[in-house]
């Protein structure tokens, strides 16, 4: 029954969504890392409801460093963050506690937890609890980017709506990698943004929800990071990715569009680039025997539509052991998929450090190449 990650770097997930405060504790952090405070605000505001296309919960997600922080850099002990519940408006998960919502975690959590779970809001199990994995994630963010690596995520499509593709050419992979992460709503191209709110916008009207595709792309790494088997980078990832609430597809490269796919068009050929070996094309993700390649990590994610929607639901009311209408009330985003978006990139950067410490140990963090 925990809620934590890690070997090398631990993180530990605490609090609920209507609970007086969420945060992490981050343990494996080395001595001495100086920290960028305005960039873990910059991502938790890009995370932060803002405007129609979110709920209406707007919460201001002041963070707190408790411990593990000091004359501006880390103490190498575990460092805690914390952020407050202020906006929690509890009485509206009263009249409908007993009804499951469908899609949600009410039923597993009711199960897992034997009805000693705080359901308000989600609970612990709310979208919530990314805030503080943002935070975690902007830490980790810094110690990559010190050491040449850049992450970043834009909505690849949402509402069946596609992005322009991103570039294929690691330079320009990078520069537009950089413009997307400036970017509250991370899309390459304005007009299909423009298009994807209009059917957020469309889709609430219709008390309804949608999902989407978010694309990671990894830049800057060095070949030779991951362990074959058990920790590849695949599984290191996919695990990471896969806690992020509402993500339900993950695809590597290619990913499933390998299955139709000859080998002679699946292999990405070698070549030589000065001195260093590359390959024409990317199929693989960056990732060969579950270790960095050297050429951009690139994955596709799958974001589901939000769950609580306002139209009535069939379901069950748990306690009367009945069929029941659940009519939602409370406070929900009519899509998941631009706040999960830095999520995404605080999870790559988490799990990437967890990586890069097994392949060069704690000292890596301060080490620059
Ligand atoms: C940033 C973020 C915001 C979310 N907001 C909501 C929300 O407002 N309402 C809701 O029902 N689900 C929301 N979710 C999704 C639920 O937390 C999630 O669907 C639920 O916990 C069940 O987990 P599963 O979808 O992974 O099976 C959000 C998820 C994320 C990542």
């Amino acid at each position: 029954m925990k809620s934590t990650f890690g070997k090398n770097l631990t993180v530990s997930l605490f609090g609920e969504s209507h609970g007086p405060a969420i945060g992490v504790v981050i343990d494996g952090l080395a001595p001495g890392i100086p920290l960028d405070l305005a960039h873990i605000r910059r991502q938790l505001d890009l995370r932060r409801a803002g405007g129609e296309i979110s709920t209406a919960r707007q919460e201001g997600d002041e963070f707190e460093i408790l411990s593990g922080f000091f004359n501006d850099h880390t103490t190498g002990t575990p460092l805690t963050i914390m952020i407050k519940n202020s906006q929690t408006r509890s009485k509206d998960y009263e009249k409908t506690k007993n009804l499951l919502r469908p899609g949600h975690a009410d039923y597993t959590a009711f199960i897992k937890y034997g009805g000693w779970q705080d359901y308000r809001g989600g609970g612990h199990f709310s979208g919530r609890l990314t805030a503080p994995i943002v935070a975690a994630g902007a830490i980790c963010e810094q110690i990559l980017a010190a050491h040449g690596v850049i992450i970043g995520t834009h909505l690849a499509e949402c509402a069946g709506i596609a992005d322009a593709p991103l570039p294929t050419a690691e330079t320009e992979l990078q520069q537009t990698l950089q413009a997307v992460n400036a970017r509250q709503f991370a899309v390459i191209d304005d007009q299909k943004g423009e298009e994807m709110r209009q059917a957020i916008l469309a889709a609430k009207q219709n008390l309804d929800s949608v999902g989407g595709v978010l694309e990671t792309a990894v830049c800057g790494l060095p070949a030779g990071i991951g362990e074959p088997f058990f920790n590849s980078v695949e599984s290191v990832l996919a695990h990471l990715i896969f806690s992020v609430p509402a993500v339900k597809g993950l695809e590597f490269g290619a990913g499933f569009g390998f299955a139709r796919m000859r080998g002679s068009a699946a292999n990405d050929p070698l070549r030589m680039d000065g001195d260093k070996i590359i390959t024409t094309s990317n199929h693989n993700g960056g990732i060969n025997g579950g270790i960095t390649n050297g050429m951009p990590i690139i994955f596709r994610t799958a974001i589901k539509p939000t769950p609580s929607i306002y139209q009535p639901q069939r379901t069950v009311d748990f306690a009367a052991r009945q069929d029941a209408t659940l009519q939602i009330e409370g406070r929900h985003d009519p899509a998941i998929i631009h706040r999960a978006r830095p999520v995404l990139d605080a999870m790559t950067a988490l799990a990437l450090t967890e990586l890069f410490i097994e392949a060069r140990g704690t000292a890596w963090q301060t080490t620059l190449d």
